[in-house]
């Protein structure tokens, strides 16, 4: 059972009976003070880190956290290394290092992937709160341990993918384009937090990132990503890579998934949304679209084996409901993070470290 030293039992109920818990929930039991809770994190570092090393996620519930100036006041307690200069960390802002989890629709499904994976230093630490629960749907953060999802592949399908790695291509809109257009494309300005061309080459060249301007002042990025990373703790083999939330087919192949997790019927119409876009995507030009994933030679990734990897992801993922004011820590070299779909207003708020 994880130790906290100093514990007081009468004010913080840890769940630690399975030491195996994703995420392992810290809840307050009648002291909700943010500023104790903050102080309490500070005092126990060296139990924090390790918690995150070892089980991979801290849900902190019940405290005190009712906007974003809150929360992140409680992620620096647990990392007081937060900050929002990531390459691809969102430019709208609620504070200096929080944004809003994601843009993307509610009925569309996240798959599991880790935070930025495409950095040569990605986050250590991605952090989310939940402001306002959903009403329909679920909408929960899934978290999948990537170590045991690796360890549970199929050796032959390891081998395929951790021989050459893939490649996740990226298409941006100019900054002076004002729609999406038809795929959802995101500007370049956004991503890049520069409209400086030189800028945009430089940093692309800091992360080992091809890339190709456009006709109408857009960009395409060639990531390479290996499949794997050591984590640098634990030394522990992770699947690392964003392969899943990138793939064209991955959002409307993850409803069954999602069905079996959460049986309900208000994921219904969404799905057929989804199929349908999915199936004109796949249709689509390569080079009109917002993202896809290939091997690093350029070969296609065959649908059963990409079946297969959401099904070992989603059979290794763990749905814990949002309520207000929870806050959640998650290592993000060893856990995945993804979103469940969901209508209607939800406020999940994130930042990074
Ligand atoms: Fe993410």
């Amino acid at each position: 059972m994880p130790h906290a030293p100093g514990t007081e039992a009468a004010s913080y109920r840890i769940d630690g009976g399975d030491p195996d818990r994703l995420p392992l929930v810290v809840e307050a039991n009648g002291a909700h003070d943010r500023e104790r809770l903050v102080a309490w994190l500070r005092d126990r570092a060296e139990w924090v880190q390790g918690t995150l090393a070892r089980n991979g996620a801290l849900l902190l519930r019940g405290f005190d956290v009712p906007d974003a100036a809150a929360f992140e006041s409680v992620a620096r307690a647990v990392d007081p290394g937060v900050r929002a200069d990531f390459l691809g960390t969102p430019s709208a802002r609620l504070t200096e290092s929080v944004f809003r989890a994601s843009d993307v629709p509610g009925g569309y499904p996240i798959a599991p992937h880790c935070e930025m994976s495409y950095l040569r230093t990605p986050p250590r630490r991605v952090f989310f709160c939940c402001l306002s629960e959903p009403r329909v749907g679920t909408g929960e953060t899934p978290l999948a341990d990537f170590r045991r999802v690796w360890r549970a592949l199929d050796p032959a399908l390891r081998e395929r993918f951790a021989r050459g790695g893939i490649v996740i291509v990226r298409t941006f809109r100019g900054p002076a384009s004002r729609r999406k257009r038809r795929f959802l494309l995101e500007r370049r300005d956004d991503f890049f937090a520069t409209r400086d061309r030189a800028v945009v080459e430089e940093k692309c060249a800091v992360e080992g990132i091809a890339f190709e301007w456009t006709g109408d002042d857009g960009l395409r990025l060639r990531i390479p990503q290996p499949v794997t990373r050591t984590h640098p703790e634990t030394g522990e083999t992770v699947w690392y890579n964003q392969h899943a939330a990138h793939h064209l087919a991955s959002s409307a192949w993850t409803y069954p998934k999602i069905f079996r997790l959460r049986p309900t019927l208000h994921h219904l119409p969404w799905w057929q949304v989804v199929r349908a876009s999915v199936a004109v995507k796949r249709r689509a030009p390569a080079d009109q679209l917002a993202y896809y994933c290939t091997y690093t030679d350029g070969s296609a990734i065959p649908d059963a084996d990409v079946r297969a990897l959401l099904e070992t992801i989603w059979r290794h993922t763990v749905l814990t409901p949002w309520r207000c004011c929870d806050v959640l820590a998650i290592d993000n070299r060893a856990v995945a993070h993804g979103r469940m779909p969901f209508r209607g207003p939800r406020q999940v708020v994130a930042c990074l470290a």
